[in-house]
């Protein structure tokens, strides 16, 4: 593998490709000269480049993590599509849906293995979850609920790339997170967002951005900064409405003190309720009416067997982030070791039009609210 981008999340890439033992770390790519070096050695990677396009030129190089800022999603996952590189994207696929549309057609002639990294989908309890919906344990779902709220942009001296609209894009706590919990709620039910209808916010209009770089959840210190006006939501609240009929409500904040990384999804079926808490993520909710609830607890000898291959240790040994975002990688270097066709992915691994369905329902969102909070539909 070839890392691009080695700020918070590429070296967690790193780490869950090398956990699964058979896979070469060759390179990182960084900005500069400096910086590609000085990453690839901490990280263990055999080579450090300066530039994407020297680790796209490197042979052993097969396949290409993208992890860079959203706005050069586009350009280093097309131009490692042209050198048939296989591609793990990290979200956003990119950074409009015309553009991920667009990535879609080149990874299709490229027929290489294209992923992008809607990572909960990896945990052991969230595959249970999808497992017992498509079962019919708790009936058709009717209403989808929930909210993804991050505490890391409270104060007006938090700062990130991704309120800039030339790095960030036209969103931003919907784009980053929100885009998670939509592509969560339409896989643990098998239905896809229909229509939305947003309002959103920007609660600190005005921030003072550090005059150097800073990566993502790095905290305000002393450093010397300009102030700059914020033009991106940093909350919202959506309805949605679902394929089948379903509704739906969710809100997300990146200014929600306490909240540290709290994804919670709740789907109310007909006959129970089922709900999933990122932060508590051992534990999986189901609400019934007419018996106790019940907390069942992530434990191989309990969970379906369609969710067993993604629980690696005995009940009570907790299981977190970074071992779903290991099962990701698992489900997807084994198609690209296996040689089978890119189209055998299991459902697990997001694809290119995940990816793109992500970025259309983002924009219908902003569109909802550009107009004044109306029912707006998702772009097929
Ligand atoms: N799946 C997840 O849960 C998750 C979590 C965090 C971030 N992300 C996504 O990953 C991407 C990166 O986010 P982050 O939080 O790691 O950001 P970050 O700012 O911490 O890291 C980005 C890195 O890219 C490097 N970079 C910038 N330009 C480059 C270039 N031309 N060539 C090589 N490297 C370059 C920066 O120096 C930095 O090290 C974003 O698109 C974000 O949405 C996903």
């Amino acid at each position: 593998m070839g890392l691009v981008g080695a700020g918070f999340v590429g070296p967690h890439h790193v780490d869950a490709v090398r956990r699964l033992g058979f896979v070469d770390i060759v390179a990182v790519a960084g900005s500069t000269e400096a910086s590609g070096r000085q990453k690839a050695e901490a990280l263990g990677a055999r080579r450090g480049y300066g530039s994407y396009q020297a680790l796209l030129d490197d042979p052993d190089v097969h396949v290409v993590h993208n992890a860079t800022p959203n706005y050069l999603h586009y350009e280093v996952t097309s131009a490692a599509l042209a050198k048939g590189k296989h591609v793990v994207s990290d979200k956003p696929l990119a950074m409009t849906a015309a553009q991920s549309r667009q990535l879609m057609d080149e990874a299709s002639r490229a027929g290489v293995v294209t992923a992008v990294t809607f990572n909960y989908r990896g945990n052991p309890l969230v595959q249970h979850a999808r497992g017992a919906i498509a079962h019919g344990d708790i009936g058709t779902p009717r209403f989808i609920r929930g909210y993804y709220l991050q505490d890391w942009l409270l104060k007006d001296t938090d700062y990130s790339w991704r309120l800039d609209t030339e790095k960030g894009g036209a969103s931003s706590a919907l784009g980053d997170i929100g885009s998670h919990w939509c592509d969560l709620a339409q896989h643990v039910t098998g239905l896809h967002i229909t229509h939305v209808l947003g309002d959103i916010t920007t609660v600190i209009p005005k921030r003072k951005k550090p005059r150097g770089s800073r990566e993502a959840f790095q905290t305000g210190d002393a450093q010397a900064t300009e102030e700059v006006s914020i033009q991106v939501e940093d909350l919202a609240s959506v309805l949605v409405r679902f394929e089948n009929g379903a509704k739906g409500t969710f809100s997300v904040g990146q200014v929600c003190g306490g909240h540290k990384n709290d994804l919670v999804l709740e789907v109310c079926g007909s006959k129970a309720s089922i709900g999933w808490r990122q932060e508590h993520q051992n534990e999986l909710w189901f609400g019934h009416r007419d018996r106790p609830n019940e907390i069942l607890q992530k434990d191989p000898s309990l969970i379906g067997p369609e969710a067993r291959g993604y629980a690696h240790l005995p009940g009570g040994h907790q299981e977190a982030w970074a071992d779903a975002f290991c099962n990701l990688m698992r489900d997807i270097y084994a198609v690209i070791a296996g040689g089978t066709p890119y189209r055998a992915l299991p459902p697990t691994v997001a694809t290119f039009a995940d990816g793109y369905r992500a970025n259309a329902i983002v924009e219908a969102i902003l569109e909802s609210a550009k107009n004044g909070g109306v029912w707006t539909e998702v772009g097929a």
